[in-house]
């Protein structure tokens, strides 16, 4: 993977393409452009995991590294999944605190289930299924949700939302100007 392409543009709350069903991506499709400007955004906005629509693009890719935050590893445990499908998930739910590149300085209890298995396609469209705990699922939940244009603001209680809903209402107009 070259790192020679500059992060993109997040996008953020209140622009059109989070709230978009993304599009599967085709066998074999070329996505390698895309893939490089979302490791290197990655990285460069300090993320944990990102979708390819934060970045612009309407294609059901996500990109996910856990530990490198941590480890200060890049790369080591990055984790590409393109078309990703939950096709089980645990009854038992957990919270933990969320917050995401595209809602900058917000933050909010979620509650999602702890464990879940995923069917994807890995870099080299080789169909996967893993199970995966702990914080990796819960990064993968969020991912997977951006795809289907749902953002952790949309799972927050009554009360929190509206905590935060001045806000969020900051945030979408200051995309209309
Ligand atoms: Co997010």
């Amino acid at each position: 993977m070259q790192e020679n392409t500059g992060p993109s543009i997040i996008r953020l709350y209140g622009d059109q393409i989070l709230k978009e069903t993304c599009k599967e991506v085709g066998i074999n499709e070329n996505i390698n452009e895309i893939l490089t400007y979302m490791i290197t955004s990655l990285y460069y906005y300090k993320g944990v995991g990102l979708a390819a629509n934060q970045i612009g693009h309407n294609k059901r890719i996500i990109v996910i590294d856990h530990k490198w935050i941590e480890t200060k590893k890049k790369y080591k445990h990055l984790n590409i999944f393109i078309n990703p499908e939950i096709i089980d998930e645990s009854i038992e739910d957990e919270v933990m605190q969320e917050s995401c590149l595209s809602i900058p300085n917000i933050d909010g209890i979620v509650y999602r289930p702890v464990n879940i298995t995923v069917k994807y396609y890995d870099i080299h469209f080789k169909e996967k299924i893993k199970e995966f705990t702990g914080m990796e699922s819960r990064i993968i939940q969020h991912e997977i949700d951006h795809l289907n244009g749902v953002l952790f603001t949309d799972r927050l209680s009554k009360e929190q939302k509206n905590n935060i809903l001045p806000l969020l209402n900051r945030l979408k107009k200051e995309r209309q100007l």
